[in-house]
């Protein structure tokens, strides 16, 4: 691994952090021998809306049992676990963090779906998989921690089908004024690489993608903030949720990524393409 995403990696990973979501559901009165999918999605989706966002990409995919998917930087594998619940099909899950990748299979045997859903340590930029292996490449809020954007965007091409669908949820420069860091990405700007969305609409249509739908939700993601940061006042977080991951600045990293996006100096958009033929 280079040293770049050795400090990518070390700053996603949590020291016990397995035994700290296990202990969080135990608190909320869980059965950790019998998790449902659901009771995970306050800390395994880690991106801006949570479920809600992965809900509305999935409806506008068009998904299907027979498909193979794959999760691009899965993180703790929440999107796969909801999408194989709901779809029936496969998902691949690739994360650079291999504490990540562990604790992402340990939940998916917690709930049953060993089968289903498959986790792999390693990078993006070099996947470990076939060309034109999958129907479906996701990703949700993993680019910002990549500075080379042809490479990554090649590379998911590498790997769909022609035809397959690539579907984003991603976070990417405003006003190109420096962020309040940390976020929950990064500290500083050393692991922090956001461009702008009409440099993402270039090498898509360079790549030849084909929009099916485009959103930017760039003021829904102010609202959740908002809501997390009302939610906070005067309490704790809750046992289960994003702090698990965020660490003890999460609050901070909260307030900055509100700031940063009512100062236009990020962006947010969720989309679904279609790779040509
Ligand atoms: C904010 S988390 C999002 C996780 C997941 N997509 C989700 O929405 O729950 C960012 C993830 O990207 C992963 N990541 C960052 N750079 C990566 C790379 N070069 N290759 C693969 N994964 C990467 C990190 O390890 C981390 O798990």
């Amino acid at each position: 691994m280079s040293a770049y995403d050795r400090s990518v990696s070390e700053y996603y990973s949590k020291a016990k952090l397995e035994e700290q979501i296990l202990d969080a559901l135990k608190t909320t009165g869980k059965n950790i021998d019998e998790l449902l999918v659901d009771d995970l999605a306050a800390l395994d989706e880690f991106h801006i809306r949570g479920r809600k966002a992965t809900e509305e990409l999935a409806q506008w995919a068009r998904i299907r049992a027979d498909y193979s998917l794959l999760d691009v930087g899965c993180g703790l594998g929440g999107t796969g676990r909801y999408l194989a619940t709901v779809f029936g099909c496969n998902v691949s899950g690739l994360d650079l963090t291999e504490e990540y990748c562990r604790i992402a299979a340990m939940l998916s045997a917690r709930v049953g779906l060993k089968s289903k859903t498959f986790f792999r340590q390693g990078s993006a930029l070099a996947m470990p998989f076939a060309d034109r292996n999958f129907d479906i490449v996701w990703t949700e809020h993993v680019q910002m921690n990549i500075a080379d954007k042809t490479g990554f965007y090649n590379e998911i091409s590498r790997v769909l089908r022609p035809g397959g669908q690539f579907v984003f949820h991603d976070i990417f420069a405003g006003n190109n004024e420096e962020l309040h860091y940390p976020v929950p990405w990064a500290a500083d700007n050393a692991v922090s690489h956001l461009i702008a969305v009409e440099d993402l609409r270039s090498i898509l249509s360079a790549l030849g993608y084909i929009h099916v739908q485009w959103e930017d939700k760039s003021s829904e993601s102010a609202v959740f903030f908002r809501t997390v940061l009302q939610r906070l006042r005067g309490q704790e977080w809750p046992p289960v949720g994003l702090h698990l991951l965020m660490g003890d600045d999460a609050k901070t990293k909260c307030e900055n990524m509100l700031g940063n996006l009512q100062n236009n100096r990020v962006r947010v958009v969720q989309a679904v393409m279609i790779r040509g033929r």
